[in-house]
């Protein structure tokens, strides 16, 4: 990403994150504790929403200029034990059953490899630890959205860093050896049609 997408990200961001995603943070997160991953940390969005009960947290994020906005972001977070990672998910330098919780939002539509990342994240969280995510997906089979998010993924995927308008993520997750305990399937607002669909929730370890 190139330093003025990383600086704009926050702004380009700022109706569809008042409209629903701030909320959606929150219900996500106010569930964690322990040691906790995140993974695609960007600039920084879902720091304030992590409560106190995080005693340790690893923001890996592979890019250097929304490390730089993180690392900035991270000076206001009330938790004392913050590391930045420069890190992909499907290559993680954490040891194996290390972490209670990953978090991912707005991440596995642009990961070079889904598969092995779901795969790393299962090798690194606990026995009984969970992936919390809050993705936009794939739109049903046969509807007109999808439809139109199979058209435009080609182009789409080449001009906004690899990310992916038709991933069926769920599946993905559940091949990877999760059980997904809770999901809620919602449209985010105020936002292009093909990013609508969305799923957040939490998909346990087995
Ligand atoms: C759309 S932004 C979302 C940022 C943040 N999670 C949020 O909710 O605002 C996606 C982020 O994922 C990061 N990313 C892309 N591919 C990744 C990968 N393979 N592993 C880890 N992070 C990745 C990008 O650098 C970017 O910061």
């Amino acid at each position: 990403m190139s330093f003025l997408a990383a600086f704009f990200y926050d702004h380009f961001m700022t109706t569809v994150e008042r409209s629903c995603l701030r909320e959606w943070r929150h219900e996500l997160l106010e569930q964690v504790s322990g040691e906790v991953l995140e993974i695609g940390a960007g600039t920084g969005a879902n720091l304030e929403f992590y409560p106190e009960t995080v005693t340790r947290l690893v923001l890996a994020e592979p890019d250097q200029h929304m490390r730089q906005f993180l690392q900035k972001n991270t000076r206001h977070s009330k938790l004392k034990d913050i590391h930045i990672a420069n890190e992909t998910a499907e290559d993680l330098d954490a040891d194996d059953e290390s972490f209670d919780f990953v978090v991912t939002a707005l991440v596995c539509c642009s990961f070079a490899d889904l598969e092995a990342a779901l795969l790393e994240i299962r090798r690194v969280l606990k026995p009984g630890g969970s992936l919390l995510f809050m993705e936009h997906v794939a739109a049903d089979d046969g509807t007109g959205r999808r439809y139109w998010q199979n058209l435009v993924n080609p182009i789409w995927r080449r001009v906004m860093g690899n990310c992916h308008l038709n991933r069926e993520i769920e599946g993905a997750m559940i091949s990877a050896g999760f059980n997904i305990r809770q999901i809620k399937r919602e449209s985010m607002r105020t936002i292009i049609a093909p990013l609508l669909p969305t799923i957040r929730g939490c998909a346990l370890k087995i």
